[in-house]
């Protein structure tokens, strides 16, 4: 029911679940991915055939294809899977079932953290609660990991699709020589290794100044 609410505010709406998804669920009206791949496969036909007509100036054939083409457009990405397994539609769940709850626990431990040094602060004797002090300092690697868990989510969750329904990543690879992506990668890495330096450096210097008390 929870997550009926969360996914469409109401405490009786069906979540579909994978199988669901890729086998279809007659019921609940879900068409079966092969469905949409195979009505994909039409509207991508539909659209080249389009382009065709409309170049070669057969108004009516062009006029139809694109009517086809306007039936089948929500499918329109599934096309790109013709032929292959259906299966491939579905992201690492896996992957991104633990980074999100690593994400979660991170963030309900900050939430915590921040509740008890508010609290210490306001009883003014948060220089005394080196326990606290501790978990704090060692609690600072912790926001990157949250940051990286969560983006794993994101950019694991939504394989294998560039734009949703759309574009999946195998229509969506550009055709960029491989040196190229390696020069900007190492380009970043150089900026990014020497901006990490710079502020673990500031970091360490504001540590060892000590509060201003
Ligand atoms: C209770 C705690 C949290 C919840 C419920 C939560 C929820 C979410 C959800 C649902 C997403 C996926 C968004 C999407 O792409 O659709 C997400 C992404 C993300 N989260 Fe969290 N999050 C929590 C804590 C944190 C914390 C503590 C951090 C970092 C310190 C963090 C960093 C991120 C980042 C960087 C993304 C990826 C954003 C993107 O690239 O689109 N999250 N989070």
């Amino acid at each position: 029911m929870a997550l009926s609410y969360l996914a469409f505010l109401q405490g009786d709406a069906f979540v579909p679940g994978i199988n669901d998804l890729v086998h279809g669920n007659k019921k609940e009206g879900i068409v079966s991915y092969q469905e949409r791949i195979n009505s994909g496969k039409v509207a991508i036909d539909a659209l080249g055939n389009y382009i065709k007509f409309k170049k070669s100036g057969d108004v009516t054939n062009a006029e139809k294809e694109l009517a086809t083409f306007r039936t089948h457009e929500n499918d329109f990405g599934y096309g790109y899977y013709f032929g292959k397994d259906p299966h491939m539609l579905i992201p690492n769940v896996k992957m991104s079932f633990y980074s999100f709850h690593i994400m979660v626990i991170l963030g309900t431990w900050f939430l915590v953290l921040f509740a008890l040094l508010f609290y210490k602060i306001i009883k003014e004797n948060l220089e005394n609660s080196k326990t606290l002090l501790r978990l704090t300092l060692w609690s600072i690697p912790f926001g990157y990991v949250a940051s990286q868990a969560g983006w794993i989510v994101a950019e694991v969750g939504r394989q294998p699709w560039t734009i949703q329904n759309l574009l999946p990543n195998i229509a969506a690879v550009s055709q960029i020589d491989a040196y190229s992506v390696q020069i900007t990668f190492f380009l970043f890495l150089i900026i990014f290794t020497t901006l990490l330096i710079a502020e673990i450096k500031i970091m360490l210097s504001a540590i060892k100044k000590g509060s201003a008390h």
